[in-house]
């Protein structure tokens, strides 16, 4: 059983004794996740939900054991992402793919810029990875001078307290992200703004599928239209005068996989995928260290006094406390085998990260945070494969560059008075508030 903050009574669900208790996606889901993961573990490791496929008649399938999501993430032709399948399927019906109202910019990107594996991957490589992949190390000074003014504005509190999502885990990588694509910091409020429109399928849609009503789905797009207007206007002001930004830089070059300069809109749709992947994941992944590190004796002291240790602890972290718990991203192409449970053709594969992080078969004492664990990054927080999430060197370089700022200026954490535990509703894995008592370092 996990030893997560116990906050049951904030929850409309009850906590899941048997199978037939288990939901993952109403409401107050969140509080409970970790109970429901146990009972899947032992009964049901491939859960069918009827009715929830991808294509009416299909239905879906929770997977939670790490041998199956690794095997899945790793085999593109069989499993095959969501997107790519829907995008064929509107080319096929000759949809097109100007007229999509909702989240246009990705699927647009999507058909253009890398519509099968190969593409896939040069998209990464060659538009990605310098900026937020490997690239990323060369953020660092950029990432702790931020990381030093936020602590900055609370470090001398006379109470010694923060309420530190909004002082320090989400304003961070709201600074970081948008400091690499070159958009100024006076631009951050709106940022916040689109980056929370961007991921309100995954806050407030419903079910696995993530389903925002029409009428959610259009207040989503009406806000977006300034967000890709925004980008627009930077695109232009950047191809004129380009400056040291991954957007100067992707109006200058050629994408040597298809030999050709990107337009316009598929800068919009790249910088769309920064921000959405880019702000709240990061955010999360802090505030749930923070916590760790308040309930984990000693765990605090040793990072301070042996900071090689702090990518361990990081890695361990996101193990434990995955901040995407899970995403239905992959169909089965053929007939398969989970676990002896047979999943059709077809059907639409729940791919639940945080519960494949905390397998039993797959990790000794999972719920133990062990800084000596072996290839520890083996975790499926950031997915693995062709898929793989591209912005994981960024995401890690903001947390170990924070912690260790973190661990310079502090000599100690705890829970403040006022802390409810109660975790935003959606997919993501986050309270809401985190009021932390501090010690300055002397
Ligand atoms: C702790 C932080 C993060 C977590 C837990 C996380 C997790 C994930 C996961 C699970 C996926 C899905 C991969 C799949 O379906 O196989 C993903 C995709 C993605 N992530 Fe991240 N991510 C994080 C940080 C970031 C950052 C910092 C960026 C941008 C700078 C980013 C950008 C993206 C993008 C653009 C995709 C979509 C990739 C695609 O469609 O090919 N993520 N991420």
């Amino acid at each position: 059983m996990s030893d997560k903050t116990p906050n049951h009574e904030l929850s409309p669900l009850k906590c899941p004794v048997n199978l037939d208790d288990v939901d993952l996606f109403s409401p107050g889901a969140q509080e409970h996740w970790y109970e429901a993961y146990d009972i899947l573990h032992e009964q049901a490791p491939v859960h069918r939900i009827p009715g929830e496929g991808f294509m009416p008649g299909t239905d879906g399938y929770i997977l939670t054991k790490h041998e199956d999501i690794e095997r899945v993430v790793k085999n593109w032709d069989r499993f095959p992402p969501i997107m790519s399948v829907g995008i064929e399927e509107l080319e096929k019906q000759d949809v097109p793919l100007e007229e999509l109202d909702y989240n246009n910019a990705v699927p647009k990107t999507v058909s253009t810029l890398r519509p099968n594996q190969q593409l896939w991957r040069a998209h990464r490589q060659e538009l990605t990875d310098p900026w937020v992949g490997p690239g990323a190390g060369r953020h660092e000074e950029m990432v702790r001078n931020f990381a030093n003014q936020l602590i900055d504005n609370w470090i001398d509190n006379e109470n010694g307290e923060v309420e530190f999502i909004g002082e320090f885990a989400r304003p961070l990588p709201q600074m970081v992200m948008s400091t690499i694509l070159g958009f100024p910091l006076e631009d951050l409020k709106k940022l916040e703004e689109w980056g929370n429109a961007q991921v309100m399928p995954f806050v407030y849609g419903k079910g696995h599928r993530n389903m925002l009503s029409r009428a959610q789905a259009k207040e989503q797009a009406e806000v977006l239209a300034g967000f890709t207007d925004y980008v627009r206007d930077k695109v232009t002001e950047k191809r004129a005068n380009p400056q040291n930004d991954m957007v100067s830089d992707l109006t200058q070059i050629t994408y040597k996989a298809l030999d050709r300069k990107l337009t316009d809109d598929e800068i919009v749709g790249v910088v769309y995928g920064m921000v959405i992947g880019g702000l709240e994941t990061t955010q999360y992944a802090l505030e749930e260290e923070a916590q760790l590190l308040c309930e984990r004796e000693g765990v605090f002291e040793q990072l301070k006094h042996d900071r090689s240790l702090v990518r361990a602890f990081t890695e361990e972290s996101m193990r434990l406390r995955s901040p995407t718990q899970g995403l239905s991203t992959r169909l089965t192409n053929q007939d398969e085998v989970f676990q002896g449970v047979k999943v059709p053709k077809g059907s639409l594969l729940h791919l639940r990260w945080a519960a494949a992080n905390i397998d039993a078969d797959e990790w000794d004492c999972p719920m133990d945070l062990k800084l000596d664990r072996k290839a520890s990054t083996r975790h499926l927080t950031f997915s693995a494969g062709p898929r793989v999430c591209p912005g994981a060197s960024l995401s890690r370089l903001e947390q170990v560059t924070a912690w260790n700022c973190l661990l310079d200026r502090i000599d100690g954490i705890e829970y403040a008075d006022g802390n409810q535990f109660l975790h935003q509703p959606g997919i993501m894995l986050g309270t809401v508030e985190l009021h932390l008592k501090f010690t300055k370092a002397g």
